[in-house]
This record gives C-alpha cells, structure tokens and sequence, in this order.
C-alpha cells in the first residue's frame, strides 16, 4: 500500500468511555470473589439506575434483548397476542416478541423524529392487541403523552424498548418512568454501558417481582430453595463483575450525557444548513441524548449515495454505518409468521439514505469538524 492511501486519522463509529471507578469496583468484586449475579454491585447497580430513571424498581438481566423479553413476559405476553412496534428500529424489539410467541405488528416512523409515527398505531390496533412498544430511537424520546392516552383508549400495557436512551427526558421526565415498564441495553456503544447487559425499570410492584422471578429460572422469591418449579423461568442474571462497571457509569450518568448532546450540538453546527443533509428532529418536549448521530441524505440534492459517502469517509479514516433495515424486510420476521406486506416509506427512505457518524461520547471537537470537513468535502465530489 502507498504512503498516501493510508488516512491519517482512524475515528470509530463507536466506543465506550469508562471514565469513572469502573476498575476499583470491578477489582473489588474480583478481590471479593463476588463474581456471578451474587454481590453488593447487582442490587448498588439496580438502585442507583432505578433511581437516576425516576422509579422504584430496576431488574438487572444480561442484556437489552433478554430486558425486553423479561419484561414482556412479565406483562403477560403469549403466543395469540400482539405488540405494536416501530418498522425503524433494531431487530431486537421484534425478535423479543417473537420469543413469547406473540406477534410484533409494524407501524412506520414518523418522518421528521424516526419516532413510531402516532398516527398510524390506531389503524393497526385488533382484538389480539395487547401493548404497545414504542422505541426511543437513537435517544430520541416519543411522544408518550399520544401513546400513554391511545393504551388507555384501548386497554393496552406500554411497553418501551429504552435500549438507546439513557437519560433521555419528555416533558421532564426520564425515559424509564414514562411507560408501564421500560428496558434498557449497557452494550459496549451505549451512553452507558457494562459490555453486555440489560435493565427493566418500573414503579410496579408486581411487574418487578415477575421479572425478578422469571429471570431467576423462577426460584421461589421468598422461603426456602427446594428446587421445585412451579414455571419455566429464564437464566436472565447479571454478573457482579458486570454490575460494578455499570455503577461506576451511573456515577457519570449526567456528564456522559451531557458530553453526547454536546457531540451532537457540534455536529448540527458544522453541518448546518447543508443541502442533502437532514438531522432526527428533537421535539420541543424532549430533551434527545442522541445515542448516534445519524443523518439522512436526501440523493436529489447530493452528488454521492449513502453507499459511495460511507466508502469516501472510510478513505479518510473515518468509520460510520447504515441505519437499521426495517423490520418488513427482515427473512426472520418473516418466517416467523409476521406480517412484512404494507408500505413503509419512511423506514425505507431511512434504511436506503441514512447513516450513523461516529459518537462515542468522549470524542474531540476536532474529531467532529474534522468528520464533518470529510462530509462537505465528500458529497459533491
Ligand atoms: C432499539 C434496541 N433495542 C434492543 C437492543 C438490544 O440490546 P442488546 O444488544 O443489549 O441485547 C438494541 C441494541 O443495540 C437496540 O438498539
């Protein structure tokens, strides 16, 4: 390879920042000998996340996947029922509602939040209904006051897959007290992570003693353990080692934060008011905390495709990615048995045009003016 070929930078799309007493808790717990879901970190972890989300209760489980479908079981999800959810989002959502053997049905985003557009959850709403899922995508929060008065319209649970949005707030209030029970994901490249892991939060009593009891392979809460089952249950725990990272995290949950909405603020300034280049929209009741800065091209008005940016940006040492393919066009759903006809537009615009750019969140300003230099620089070549 010539010299010149090779980039000068290498900016990921993505990586943790562990800033905090993530290696004193962890040697601790190591020390301790504390290392499977026993241990002072799990129940620190669960208070500390419950409470930084405004609610009572936080049920730790080994990953975002497993929270949703914990806590779908816990509202008593079964083969015959149906959950609304996003066609934008990660396969995740659909896949846990596969698990219980009910059936996700799709409803398209909303063009200028990515949201679940809520004006068209209605026309999808049957007897089999049961919750609704909607999706803070990218950190950006829903409108739950439209989703919270449909549920109750209809009788529905909500259900919100809060994967990507720690910290995130609508009319004040934090993603994780806004719906009937909320899951969250610590993966690697969220605001807050533990590597691998998972989070249900509610205010119900009774929800979380269920997600207690079936992560926990559904050994009685209480009295003594004679290994008699009454239920199927799940191996759903969290590790001690895995809880002490997420503590430390949640003792920086508001600088982390604030160090993403700040990348994004760079962002929408350097690459304000270009032709071709849109950004989610953060509603004026919500406060995003953009887990990935992602924007959407519009081709018309660009030289370049989607494709042909995230191979130029490559070039210039700077990793980003395509957004999710909508849950219609997944072969799983499908032979899963759901329903993948209907129209989906604004998934489709997000899946062929958009891209997310790099956002972890102790990334330099100049990192940003630099990627977003290589974007100006890129499009109309
Ligand atoms: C919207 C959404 N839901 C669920 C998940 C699943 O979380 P995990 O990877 O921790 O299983 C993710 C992960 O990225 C996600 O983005």
């Amino acid at each position: 390879m010539t010299g010149d070929k090779i980039p000068q930078r290498k900016i990921s799309v993505c990586q943790p920042y562990l800033g905090g007493r993530e290696m004193e808790y962890v040697t601790e717990a190591l020390k301790d000998g504390w290392i499977s879901s026993s241990g002072k970190y799990v129940t620190a972890f669960e208070e500390e996340f419950a409470k930084y989300c405004g609610v009572c209760h936080g049920i730790a489980a080994c990953n975002g996947t497993v929270a949703i479908h914990l806590a779908l079981v816990a509202l008593g999800i079964k083969s015959g029922d149906e959950v609304i959810i996003p066609s934008f989002t990660m396969i995740a959502t659909a896949a846990a509602v596969v698990y219980t053997g009910a059936k996700p049905v799709f409803v398209d985003a909303d063009p200028l939040t990515w949201n679940i557009d809520v004006n068209k959850i209605e026309e999808k709403l049957t007897s089999k209904t049961k919750a609704i899922m909607p999706v803070s995508i990218f950190g950006n929060p829903c409108q739950m006051d439209e989703i919270r008065l449909l549920a109750r319209k209809h009788g529905l649970s909500v259900i919100e897959d809060g994967a990507e949005s720690h910290g995130a707030e609508y009319k004040g209030k934090k993603v994780g007290s806004l719906s009937d029970i909320t899951a969250f994901s610590f993966f690697a490249n969220k605001n807050l992570t533990t590597g691998e892991g998972g989070m249900v939060v509610t205010d119900d009593e009774n929800l979380a003693q269920k997600c207690r009891y079936f992560k926990n392979l559904c050994f009685p809460l209480m009295g003594p353990r004679n290994y008699v089952h009454e239920d199927i249950g799940f191996n759903y725990r969290m590790s001690n080692l895995h809880a002490a990272i997420g503590l430390a995290q949640v003792e920086k949950a508001d600088e982390y934060r604030k160090m993403r909405m700040h990348n994004a603020d760079l962002y929408k300034q350097f690459l304000a008011d270009v032709p071709g280049i849109v950004f989610q929209k953060d509603t004026q009741d919500s406060k995003n905390v953009h887990w990935m800065n992602s924007i959407l091209l519009d081709p018309k008005k660009i030289g370049r495709n989607r494709d042909q940016l995230i191979e130029y940006l490559r070039s210039k040492g700077i990793e980003s990615r395509r957004l999710f393919v909508g849950m219609h066009h997944q072969p799983c759903l499908s032979k899963a048995g759901c329903d993948v006809s209907g129209q989906y537009p604004v998934t489709e615009n997000l899946t062929e045009n958009g891209l997310y750019l790099p956002s972890a969140s102790n990334l330099l300003e100049e990192d940003i003016r630099y990627i977003c230099e290589q974007i100006l620089g890129g499009l109309h070549v």
